[in-house]
């Protein structure tokens, strides 16, 4: 939600905390703000530049008294997601309180009563916020002698739930500290001497390739020497390893594309054959053999799957579940992980839960692995992101091997978590209980390793066919009243997957519908002004979603169909055509390419409608709150 960052070293530190904020924009923001000691690391006034809206107002702050700050070498940084408070420059972090000045992430969950209780001795809080709060915790402690650090320490005792701070005070210029106490912090030595930290590592990749993943309950204290860790409640040191990230900062640019998003739709095939690198053994070529890690024993063992997710990751694990039921014989439930977490399931011995989650950090989506974990029921996390909390919780991690993923709607991170369940169901088809005749793994294992290929040719390029037809599609389209995604089978979790990124990048009226379900209800709907999106490929339940669009093409919609190209029939039914790839692929592997049709199409619609398609409004990328 909220991004962090802080720095202290010997460059210039303004540069490094905007460029930072810039790369933690992905993670959507209503304000931001800076704070660093005006002139040299010992100089003792902390100076805070903060504004809601975009971080562009803070650099015209900064901008309005050129050259004064370029002595700057220590400051934190903040862009703010609003959950206590409205989304104004008086809430805006950081927060300064005296001598002490903060940022935050996370949630204070007895703020009411530091609040009542900082009140009653006089305080008078500034903003909205509960992060301010802690400002006159540590405010206090320091009052009374204390150094920053045990301040720090003394006043996290005082707070209920999950957050990451940094923190500085006047008091010992040049030393940030940060905390994390549940929501993630990451720090690199800077090799000119000096610290970064931050909430993900990409504010780090400029400056460090070597990042240590703060642990939950550390404390690390930086200046222009380095970095130390300590453990937050006994103040002990602790020795921490670094991590060598895999992300290059190029690769984080657009390269050429207008869009994050675009670019991470067609780096789909890349980040597939990277999943497949990452999770398969590829020193066999026995099909499905995955690389032996602890996730592959738990899998094996699992009687029973439970799989809670969210969001888009709800959505692949619906097609995971569909894919294991069919090609492993394994019973699968799934869960809405925010309503998992307060019902009262009741498990079956040998059941295995599996949590998804692109981010690593979904707050719903790691109660349930950890209330799981308390209860001994095995756990196996699916994340893009190493070092993330969910996987730090999960009994046994899988990574999809997506890369960044800096637009806010999920892409890529999909199609590799699609691939994940794709993998899993393959291995689980090995078992006896999946009575899989070998002709048929073989066969399936072999256009898995083709998809990558076979999806590149498909998107092709900007000016290619597809992309083409997509476009045009979009302009005709643009003004329709509301859309309805629907499909059957294999195509149903990527109706409601269109359907969603229509709403969150468009802001357009769109529903996603297993096609069988229209009649019970939504068909009432239809008239004239509505789009349907039919996903037919021609699979086993081509012929009934044909008969669904009959029904809604009988009441005036204008169907806009998705179909094989060989399917001339389907393709007369239709005002608008997108055809699939003409190969020869197992009906299992047509959701990538209806995947692909529907975030195109999304994103071309929210291109004419002029929204911020890479930071749609209201949404955030990793959601660490409930
Ligand atoms: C949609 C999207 C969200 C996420 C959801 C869960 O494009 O990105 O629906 O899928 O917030 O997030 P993760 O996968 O990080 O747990």
């Amino acid at each position: 939600m909220c991004g962090i960052v802080g720095y202290v070293g010997k460059r210039p530190a303004l540069k490094i905390l905007i460029s930072g904020l810039r790369r933690l924009e992905y993670r959507g923001y209503d304000s931001a703000g800076v704070a660093f000691f005006e002139g040299s690391a010992t100089g003792s006034k902390i100076h805070i530049q903060k504004s809601e809206g975009k971080l562009e107002n803070v650099e015209r702050l900064l901008d309005a008294s050129p050259g004064r700050y370029e002595d700057v070498c220590c400051g934190i940084g903040h862009t703010r997601w609003a959950t206590h408070g409205k989304p104004t420059t008086q809430n805006a972090h950081p927060h300064q309180t005296g001598h002490v000045v903060l940022v935050h992430n996370g949630i204070i969950e007895n703020y009411q009563t530091i609040k009542a209780e900082l009140i009653a001795r006089g305080h008078r809080p500034q903003s909205e916020t509960d992060s301010e709060l802690l400002g006159f915790l540590v405010l206090e402690e320091m009052n009374r002698g204390s150094s920053l650090f045990e301040a720090v320490r003394k006043s996290f005792q005082r707070l209920q739930g999950q957050c990451s701070v940094v923190i500085m005070s006047e008091k010992e210029p040049g030393t940030v500290i940060g905390v994390r106490n549940g929501s993630p912090l990451v720090a690199a030595a800077d090799p000119k001497g000096g610290a970064i930290l931050a909430s993900d590592p990409q504010p780090l990749l400029e400056l460090a390739r070597e990042v240590v993943y703060l642990e939950h309950g550390d404390i690390v204290v930086s200046n222009d020497r380095g970095m130390r860790f300590y453990d937050l409640e006994t103040g002990a040191p602790v020795e921490r390893h670094p991590t060598q990230l895999e992300w290059s900062a190029d690769r984080l640019d657009k390269q050429g594309f207008p869009h994050y998003m675009l670019k991470e739709i067609y780096e789909q095939p890349t980040a597939l054959i990277d999943t497949l690198n990452g999770l398969l053994d590829r020193a066999t070529t026995d099909p499905f053999t995955l690389a032996r890690q602890p996730g592959v024993e738990l899998l094996e063992r699992a009687k029973e799957i439970t799989i809670v997710a969210c969001g888009t990751s709800w959505y692949a694990a619906l097609l995971g579940k569909y894919w294991l039921e069919r090609w492993a014989r394994i019973p699968v439930n799934l869960e809405l992980a925010s309503e998992y977490r307060y019902r009262d399931p009741v498990m079956n011995e040998g059941t295995l839960l599996v949590g998804i989650s692109q981010s690593g950090e979904t707050a719903d989506t790691l109660a349930v692995l950890r209330k799981s974990k308390k209860s001994e029921i095995p756990t196996l996390a699916i994340t893009n992101v190493r070092g993330s909390s969910i996987s730090r919780e999960a009994s046994a991690t899988f990574y999809t091997c997506a890369g960044p993923e800096i637009g806010v709607a999920a892409t890529k991170s999909f199609t590799t978590q699609l691939l994940s369940m794709l993998l899993f169901s393959g291995a689980l088809m090995l078992k006896p209980r999946a009575a899989a005749v070998p002709g048929d793994i073989t066969r399936r294992f072999d256009d898995m390793i083709r998809l990558p290929h076979v999806l590149s040719d498909y998107l092709g390029d900007r000016s290619g066919k597809m992309a083409s037809s997509i476009r045009e599609t979009a302009r005709a389209l643009q003004l329709s009243k509301g859309f309805f995604f629907i499909g059957r089978g294999y195509s149903f979790p990527i109706a409601l997957e269109g359907a969603l990124k229509l709403k969150e990048i468009a802001y357009v009226h769109a529903e996603g519908y297993a096609a069988g379900e229209l009649k019970h209800g939504p068909i009432a709907m239809i008239d004239e002004n509505m789009t349907v999106v039919v996903l037919a490929p021609g699979d086993t339940w081509r012929d009934k979603t044909v008969s669904n669009l009959q029904e809604v093409k009988a009441r005036g919609a204008r169907i806009l169909g998705v179909g094989s190209a060989s399917d001339s029939e389907l393709k007369s039914m239709c005002d608008h055509w997108i055809e699939l790839p003409n190969v020869q692929l197992d009906e299992a592997f047509m959701p990538f390419f209806l995947t692909a049709v529907v975030q195109l199409l999304s994103y071309e619609l929210a291109v004419l409608k002029g929204t911020d398609v890479d930071k749609p409004r209201n949404l955030a990328k990793s959601v660490t709150v409930e």
